[in-house]
């Protein structure tokens, strides 16, 4: 281990290239509470658990060059398939559907958000795991809508309460201590990561999709 390595590697020189300086706030306030039943998805998942989808935390065809990029730079730093496994539900239309049904009406606009423009899915994070720092690239939203040229909003919605270990940062922002339907936007290109180094399961909602127009 050479001592420089304590302080950069090429992955710090990648996201410092790019401009992102943690030593520059970002303010983030939440967004909205949303009224949600942590029990509605903990159904969900109890009778689904065997239909997530687990894809290993490493390059692949379908993601953007950058997504491919920085996923590269978190394997060659100590990311791996024991320790990113993302339990994740809602590439089906069925069970993106049955999100939507659950969240409601009156939540979607609490969240600002067109339902019809929406992709939704849920994602269980197990004791151990980690999403590594990244920014979106929108890939799957694009897919399903067709919409390459649109940048959609994305929403981060707790479901499960805050337990030891639980938390998601946002570009210098640690956000814990939340409460189950808690939302914050992450915005566009700003860097972000979460994880779960505790002793319950970390389940949470992202939303993707256009503002209501006034
Ligand atoms: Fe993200």
């Amino acid at each position: 281990m050479d001592k420089k390595s304590f302080t950069e590697n090429e992955f710090t020189q990648f996201i410092d290239n790019r401009g992102h300086d943690l030593s520059t706030h970002l303010d983030l306030e939440m967004h909205c509470n949303l009224k949600i039943k942590p029990d509605d998805f903990y159904d969900f998942i109890e009778a689904e658990w065997m239909s997530s989808a687990v894809l290993p935390y490493e390059p692949r065809p379908s993601l953007s060059k950058d997504a491919n990029e920085q996923m590269r730079l978190a394997n060659l730093f100590g990311y791996h398939t024991g320790n990113t496994i993302k339990r994740d539900w809602g590439k089906l239309e069925a069970h993106n559907e049955h999100f939507k049904k659950i969240i409601g009406d009156e939540n979607f606009s609490l969240l600002g958000l067109n339902p019809s423009t929406c992709l939704v899915r849920l994602l269980c994070y197990m004791p151990g795991n980690i999403f590594p720092v990244h920014w979106d690239g929108f890939e799957g939203w694009a897919e399903k809508f067709d919409s390459w040229h649109l940048t959609p909003t994305r929403m981060s919605v707790f479901v499960s309460p805050w337990s030891w270990g639980h938390y998601l940062q946002v570009h210098d922002n640690m956000i814990s201590n939340w409460a189950p339907g808690d939302t914050y936007i992450v915005p566009d290109k700003v860097l972000h990561c979460s994880g779960n180094g505790g002793i319950l399961p970390k389940v949470t909602l992202t939303i993707t999709g256009l503002p209501v127009k006034e």
